[in-house]
This record gives C-alpha cells, structure tokens and sequence, in this order.
C-alpha cells in the first residue's frame, strides 16, 4: 500500500471520505460468546501516528463483497500502536468479521461522529450506564479518567449483561477498580457459580445516592435500558443537558449524506452518536424515529 503523508491523508479524507483505509488485525479477544474485540493497525505507517478519535467515535469497518458496519472504537484514544473494535456478530458485515483472524485486513472509514464530553466534566462526579454492548463505546472514557484521575469526582460504572458469560471486559474490571472506579456489575440471569448482583441497570442506577448538582450520566445500551436510565436519573433532578445518550440507527454513508440515520432533525451519524438528553427529548418517545 503507498504510505501518504499525513497532510496527503487528510486531503484524501477529504476527496474520498468513502475510501476505506486498509487495516491489518494484530490480534482477536473473545469477549462473550458472539463478541470479541479486533486489535488493528493501518497499513499505512504515516496514518498510525496521523490517526486521532475522541471517545465515543465510531469507524465504518468494511469487507469486500459483504459491506461496512457502524462500530464504536473501545480502544484508549492515547494508544498510537493499535485501534480496538469489540464486535457482536449479529448479521452479515459482523458475521463476516467473525471469520477474520490475525493478520487478515479489514477496511476502516472514519473516525465519525460526536464523542462524550469528558474534558467538560472536570470536576463533576461522573455515572455511567452500560448495557450489553452498549459498554464498548464508553471503555475509552476509563482509560482516559484513569489516566487523569484526579480531574473527576466519583466515577461510578454500572454495567449490566444478560448472563455472566455476558459480561465483556471482565479481566479490566480489577485494574478499573484500583484506579478509583466504582464498579457495580449485574445480570438478568445469574449461574450456579455468581454471587454478584442480579437485577437490571436502571434498578441499580435507582439504589445510587447522587448529587445532582454535580453529577452527569453517560449512557448506552439497548433503548430500553436508555429510557429507563433517563428516567431515574431525572428523577434524582438531573437536568437533561447534563445527560449523555450514545443511540444506534442504521448507518450507510456515516457522513450525514444519504439520511439512513436520521433522528427527528438529526444524523445519528454526524450530529451524534452521542447527544444530550435536552436534545433527543422532543422525539425520543417518538415511534419509528
Ligand atoms: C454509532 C454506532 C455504533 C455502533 N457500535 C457498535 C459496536 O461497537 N459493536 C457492535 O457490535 N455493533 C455496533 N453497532 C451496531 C452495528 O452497526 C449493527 O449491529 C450493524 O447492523 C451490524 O451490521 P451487520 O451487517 O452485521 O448486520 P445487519 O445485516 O445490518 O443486521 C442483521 C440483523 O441484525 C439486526 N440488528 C442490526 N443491528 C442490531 C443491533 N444493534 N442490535 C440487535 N440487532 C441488530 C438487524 O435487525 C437484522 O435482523 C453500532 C451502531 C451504531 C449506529
Ligand atoms: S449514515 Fe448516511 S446520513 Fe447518516
């Protein structure tokens, strides 16, 4: 592959942002069943050190002949060596994913989107909802809050899956913890061998003592799960400014082009995935939106 300079990377970002960049896959990390996370590296020397996300963005990942599918990077954004995907294989582009092994290339397009607003909440006590894979998008904040710990309050992750053989991340959890992060994990289902908690997130968001003035939410996750986080946290007089919500919809272009992602006025892909609750209020509720 010609390696481009990083001034001639950008400028092809710009002609062609629908050119996927090519993408070695160092290695694969089963995670749950049907989940794993892909490490990869550019092909291109120049654009490993060139290439730059906030936490919260996501890449288009493509292969030949099956597609490109919309998945967040969970990878910490200070990393310059490798870019993580954690991937639920649920149809035919992740299927096809599921096949690729170490060494294999992949196509990357982005990154896309909005991010979450860490470097605004300095100071703030921070509440993290997560979901099933909803926990990908938000892993890259904890890297950053555990390189910079000090500059939050409490940092509280509650993150739910439906079994133990659900939860993802679980070799993490140790390291997040002695880094000063409160840690509440919950199943649907538990197993003959868990002796954790067992109930759904929004009922382990309602058991949390908070103080709304200083507190913000950062939530992903199936929409359920969404609706109901919002729902406690507003309750506990959150303002729906200081709630952050990361929403799926179908994507194509990623570049707010061809309207497959839109939410009321919004393109999940450009004026999200991440967006305030003040903002997705008016049409959250909404059916088929
Ligand atoms: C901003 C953004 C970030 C995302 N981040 C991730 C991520 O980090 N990891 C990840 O695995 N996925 C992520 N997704 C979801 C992923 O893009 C979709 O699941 C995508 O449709 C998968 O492509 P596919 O071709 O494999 O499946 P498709 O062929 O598009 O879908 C196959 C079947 O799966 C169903 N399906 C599609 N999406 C979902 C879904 N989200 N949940 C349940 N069923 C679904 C469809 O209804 C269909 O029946 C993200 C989506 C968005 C918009
Ligand atoms: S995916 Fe095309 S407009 Fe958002």
């Amino acid at each position: 592959m010609t390696a481009y300079s990083p001034q001639q990377t950008a400028a092809i970002s710009l002609v062609s942002p629908m050119l996927p960049f090519r993408a070695e896959i160092l290695s694969v990390q089963p995670e749950a069943p049907l989940v794993s996370t892909y490490w990869m590296r550019f092909l291109d020397p120049e654009l490993r050190t060139s290439y730059q996300f906030k936490p919260g963005q996501f890449n288009m990942l493509s292969i030949p002949g099956m597609g490109e599918a919309a998945i967040s990077i969970s990878s910490d954004s200070n990393d310059h060596q490798r870019v993580g995907h954690t991937v639920r294989f649920v149809g035919n582009v992740t299927n096809a994913i599921s096949r690729l092994k170490a060494g294999d290339v992949i196509g990357v397009r982005g990154p896309f989107g909005t991010s979450w607003p860490l470097e605004d909440h300095h100071g703030k006590d921070i509440f993290i909802a997560a979901g099933g894979i909803g926990l990908p998008p938000l892993r890259p904040i904890l890297y950053q809050v555990m390189a910079q710990r000090n500059n939050f309050g409490r940092v509280v992750v509650i993150y739910g899956a439906r079994t133990p053989d659900d939860l993802q991340f679980t070799r993490e959890y140790k390291a997040w913890e002695e880094a000063g992060i409160e840690l509440i994990i919950t199943v649907d289902r538990g197993d003959e061998k868990w002796t954790g908690l067992v109930g759904v997130v929004p009922l382990m968001f309602y058991r949390l003592r908070m103080d709304p003035r200083k507190s913000v939410v950062y939530t992903c996750g199936p929409e359920i799960m969404i609706r109901f986080v919002i729902f406690e946290a507003l309750a506990r007089r959150i303002t729906p400014d200081q709630i952050y919500v990361s929403m799926e919809r179908n994507m194509r272009c990623g570049l707010g082009l061809c309207g497959h992602c839109q939410l009321g006025p919004y393109f999940v892909c450009k004026d999200g995935p991440v967006f305030t609750y003040e903002q997705l209020q008016p049409y959250f509720n909404v059916e088929d939106l």
